[in-house]
């Protein structure tokens, strides 16, 4: 029994390897495969005939059984590589395959554009000084609009369109979605000392109609500088040279008396435009001037409530949406193109 075991693996062995070496197509390496190694193959019914033999037996011709169906198995895909490998140098050989030409393209992400326009403002005011800090999206009324001297029934709070999430009610605190990241100045504020540089970038929420220059989600920055001395030379200084950072060397810049509520006093920042040098065009609107932010020197009552002397410390903020300054870089017009996900769109940046 045992010599008939033995002999009939070392057949197998012989004979598959000899056949093996004469298989030169897929179809014979088929079958060689299904005739050797497949459910019916030689190999695999000695394998199955292994639990009713003896047990000393069994270990000895299973060893051997197990070794050469991994040999062979191994064989096979050797043989194949090695076929494959005749079948392209043949076909290069005859010229029906060409491998210097390149290869198919494979489809490469890349940054959505408010990103990149965000990464390169953070990089602008980071080598200035400024650190990144983040701040919810979801946000107590008491920081969107309350610490930023906007109490309830104050008109200043049309300014901003609310998306509420808990109306005021039982004593509880009213929920909102931020309109703007102002709320970090005061959240940074209250758990740092001066001297403060910031910038804080995040999404912002409004419940507006959306048309070309609205959207009801957009991403702002803001920028937050307190301590000693900070005046209104800091301010310009500091805004003027990001925006010709952003803009070009050569850009004019204005300051524009503007409100806001937090700030005093407040000022819109602008640039000359880029597109018609002042002239008048439709990106500027016929007025020369490109408004890019809002900015403002902070407000003495907010220092105070926050525990600093506003004798002592002074600061300056400012406030801007990505969305548009990635549309005057790049010349869109319609701010709804950068959610809609067509790839026509964002392929170009
Ligand atoms: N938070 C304002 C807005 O969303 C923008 C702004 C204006 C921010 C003036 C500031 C500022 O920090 O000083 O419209």
């Amino acid at each position: 029994m045992m010599s008939s075991i033995a002999e009939e693996l070392e057949s197998i062995d012989r004979e598959a390897r000899a056949a093996l070496a004469e298989a030169t197509e897929e179809g014979q390496l088929e079958s060689w495969w299904q005739q050797y190694l497949g459910r019916r193959g030689r190999l695999t019914q000695v394998l199955r005939s292994l639990p009713s033999l003896p047990l000393e037996e069994r270990r000895q011709v299973g060893a051997r059984a197990n070794a050469l169906k991994e040999a062979l198995q191994t064989a096979y895909e050797e043989r194949r590589a090695h076929l494959e490998r005749v079948r392209l140098a043949r076909e290069v050989a005859q010229a029906q395959l060409d491998v210097s030409l390149p290869g198919r393209p494979l489809p490469v992400g890349r940054l959505h554009p408010i990103t990149q326009t965000l990464r390169d403002i953070l990089a602008c005011f980071q080598s200035m000084g400024f650190q990144v800090v983040e701040g919810p999206e979801v946000e107590w009324d008491y920081y969107n609009f309350e610490a930023l001297l906007i109490p309830k029934d104050h008109p200043a709070r049309d300014m901003w369109a609310t998306l509420w999430v808990d109306y005021e009610r039982d004593g509880e605190r009213p929920m909102l979605l931020r309109t703007h990241t102002s709320p970090n100045q005061v959240r940074y504020m209250e758990r740092h000392q001066p001297p403060i540089r910031i910038v804080s970038p995040g999404r912002c929420y409004r419940y507006e109609a959306t048309d070309p220059t609205h959207e009801w989600m957009l991403t702002q920055v803001e920028v937050l500088a307190v301590d000693e001395g900070i005046s209104m030379a800091d301010l310009k200084g500091t805004l003027a040279d990001f925006a010709r950072r952003i803009f070009g060397a050569e850009r004019q810049v204005r300051f524009r008396c503007e409100y806001y509520p937090f700030v005093e006093p407040g000022m819109d920042v602008l640039i000359d435009c880029f597109q018609c040098r002042g002239e008048g065009c439709r990106t500027c609107g016929y007025t020369g001037w490109i408004e890019i932010l809002g900015s403002g020197m902070v407000h003495p009552q907010i220092l105070a409530n926050v525990g600093y002397d506003p004798e002592r410390y002074t600061g300056f903020a400012a406030g801007l949406g990505v969305e548009r300054i990635a549309m005057l870089r790049h010349g869109i017009d319609d701010i709804r193109l950068f959610y809609q996900n067509d790839l026509r769109f964002l392929e170009q940046f």
